[in-house]
């Protein structure tokens, strides 16, 4: 019986370890649709590859994809939604550091299923007044929370008076009074709220709403037995959310590198901001720029490294081992790579410089193994197979245009000849470093009129949720790696066997020659 591990001399001749086929290909600069996986001997099936990453101590993915650190990527929302997934949210700081720190702290803070700040009414409203307010922000639900002027509960108000009929009534007459209402305080919903909320809802048949409160009987939230019932069938997946170690979902945050009037880094204002975020509990910082293979970025994570010695912190971005090497000395556990592959860079038309991914990948991979430092691989992603192939050499992938048409991203639903979209924008448009992201692209805010954009400003056709678009990313990396046969992500890394792809190849490797029929997923 031949070994099935061992490699045929034949496809050892065409198909090469990464060691031996980017050196041959150096003299040129390759990205994903540039190269193709070779299946292997496989006892592995999808869906029993683990896909859980370490990056750093204390951070912890059971995916290997985050959400972009940009203003039309991920805020608390999408943060969540990452996190819930087992990914996480790099929430941007295109905004004021305390909004910033609020962003982190809603992550922080977020139960899953509890509705955290649930619409009230007042007692003196009319129900008129309830019912134009449904009509105006079109709420799919009409039972409410009833407080006083101190966010004190007085009661609820229950669907079936909210009609047309009471219009003149006072929400007073109308609502459950307060010692009808069932509540449930914080303090007691421990460890696994959903699981409390779960219980409560079997012990009361009929009752659909559970209503939290302080021990002052200040209202702090709301859980509903749709959410409690959806969220508990989905227990099952495969994927558990990322937390910390208090249960808490994880959550990063981009810092800039502050600089003052004379031009040195803000050393206190910077480090008084990281010290809000760490207090509130964020996980890892990253310092984002485009180029992180300079002194202002290695004092940066320097400085932040000796403040802060515990906590993980991204830098980038590079593409060269040298650059890693340098932002390992400086701190960094992490590092991104990435100049000029993001769907809405410019870098590499306006600047002339940057690295096709795959061969920056390898390049920066060796020096990281040198440094134990782990790499993401930062932009250019549009589909599974990319990250399946980012992976055999990075730790991890970040994706900007991939979620910017989610709900979850900031931004409104604009309908242009009737179809939805959402605005994406790269951190170095104009748009983007007129709010605030010039440091990340070596530019003071008051000067961006005269230097060169870096990004654009464009449209993403609205998408499913994040969720969706997550379920669909890491089937693909499962099968991948059941084509490889890797059980986990350290051994895609070992056993990717890499070959090029022609122009006629990567034609091939699309549907071709049919008219596509688009099935409802
Ligand atoms: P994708 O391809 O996922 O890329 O949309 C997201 C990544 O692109 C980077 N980024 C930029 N790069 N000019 C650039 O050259 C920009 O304006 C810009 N904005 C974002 C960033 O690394 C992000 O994660």
């Amino acid at each position: 019986m031949p070994d099935k591990q061992a490699p045929h001399a034949v496809d050892a001749e065409f198909y090469h370890p990464a060691d031996s086929f980017f050196p041959t290909h150096r003299h040129i600069a390759l990205t994903y649709d540039d190269v193709t996986l070779a299946t292997l001997y496989s006892e592995v099936l999808p869906r029993d590859t683990q896909l859980d990453i370490v990056l750093a101590d204390g951070l912890h993915l059971n995916i290997p994809i985050l959400s972009a650190d940009m203003d039309t990527v991920t805020e608390s929302r999408m943060a969540i939604a990452m996190a819930l997934n087992g990914g996480l949210g790099l929430i941007h700081n295109n905004m004021p550091e305390r909004e910033q720190l609020s962003e982190v702290s809603r992550v922080k803070n977020h139960i899953h299923g509890l509705i955290q700040d649930p619409v009230k009414v007042a007692p003196g409203q009319l129900i008129g007044e309830v019912l134009d307010m449904i009509e105006k922000r079109k709420f799919t639900f009409g039972t409410f929370p009833v407080v006083d002027d101190a966010g004190k509960l007085v009661g609820l108000l229950p669907g079936h008076v909210v009609k047309h009929r009471y219009a003149k009534r006072k929400v007073a007459e109308a609502l459950t009074p307060r010692a009808q209402v069932h509540t449930i305080r914080e303090k007691e919903l421990g460890a696994t709220p959903i699981a409390r909320a779960d219980k409560f809802f079997t012990d009361h048949p009929g009752i659909h709403k559970l209503l939290v409160v302080d021990n002052a009987d200040h209202l702090r939230g709301l859980f509903t037995m749709s959410d409690v019932e959806r969220i508990t069938q989905e227990r099952s997946a495969q994927f558990k959310p990322a937390r910390d170690s208090h249960f808490r979902l994880i959550c990063g945050a981009a810092v800039s590198a502050t600089r003052n009037a004379f031009g040195d880094l803000d050393r206190e204002r910077i480090l008084n901001h990281v010290g809000g975020l760490v207090e509130r509990g964020v996980d890892v910082v990253a310092v984002s720029t485009a180029h992180g293979h300079t002194k202002g970025v290695g004092d940066n994570a320097r400085m932040l490294r000796d403040a802060f010695p515990k906590l993980p912190l991204i830098a980038g971005n590079v593409t060269s081992a040298a650059g890693v090497e340098f932002l390992a000395a400086c701190g960094a556990n992490v590092v991104k790579v990435g100049q000029g592959p993001g769907s809405i860079c410019t870098t590499r038309i306006v600047a002339g410089v940057g690295i096709p991914q795959l061969t920056a990948l390898y390049v920066t991979s060796r020096a990281a193994l040198k440094k134990h430092v782990t790499l993401i691989a930062d932009g250019g992603i549009v589909k599974s197979g990319d990250i399946v192939k980012a992976l055999t050499l990075a730790h991890a992938v970040i994706c900007g245009g991939l979620f910017a048409g989610c709900p979850e991203a900031p931004g409104q639903i604009m309908e242009i000849s009737g179809k939805m979209y959402k605005q994406y924008r790269g951190m170095g448009s104009l748009a983007a470093m007129k709010t605030g992201s010039a440091a990340r692209y070596g530019h003071t805010t008051n000067a961006t009129q005269k230097v060169a954009p870096e990004g654009i400003e464009a449209l993403k056709e609205v998408s499913a949720s994040a969720d969706k678009v997550l379920t669909q990313l890491v089937g693909g990396i499962q099968s991948g790696m059941g084509y490889l046969g890797a059980p986990n992500l350290t051994q895609l890394r070992q056993k990717a066997r890499f070959i090029r792809v022609s122009s006629a190849g990567e034609r091939e490797a699309a549907p071709h020659d049919v008219v596509e029929v688009k099935t409802e997923g």
